[in-house]
């Protein structure tokens, strides 16, 4: 008789533990999962800060940039390399380099301005 109720308790505290240990995994799993959505909500705003500047379209900025140049092709790629670096490529086809300072302080290794 008491055998067998020693065998009950330990029954039911073995369920328990497992109960326990099975919930606790799921606790587990939820706090990964809710770190993952914080990751990726993260990721996402990264994405839009990024995403905003790429919203310049280089080669078209480029071509209007270059239009006027002698040079075109000598200019399109420094304009290309100075937009990519920049996301901004100033109005008009010469000067106006003030509307971004990045790619008004780019320099080539001779120390003149890169961008065009
Ligand atoms: C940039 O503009 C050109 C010409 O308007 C177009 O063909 C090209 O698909 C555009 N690129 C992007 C990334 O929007
Ligand atoms: C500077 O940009 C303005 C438009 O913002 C344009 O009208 C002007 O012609 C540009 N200057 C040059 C030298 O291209």
């Amino acid at each position: 008789m008491k055998m067998k109720l020693f065998l009950f308790v330990i029954a039911v505290l073995l369920i328990q533990a497992f109960a326990e240990a099975s919930s606790l995994a799921t606790d587990a799993s939820h706090a990964v999962a809710s770190m993952n959505g914080g990751v990726s909500e993260i990721t996402d705003i990264d994405k839009r800060h990024e995403h905003r500047p790429h919203k310049i379209n280089c080669s078209s900025a480029c071509a209007r940039r270059c239009s006027k140049s002698s040079r075109k092709n000598v200019c399109h790629r420094a304009c290309k390399t100075c937009c990519a670096r920049c996301h901004c490529v100033p109005p008009g086809t010469y000067g106006n380099k003030s509307a971004c300072p990045c790619y008004a302080r780019l320099k080539t290794h001779g120390n003149k301005p890169k961008c065009p």
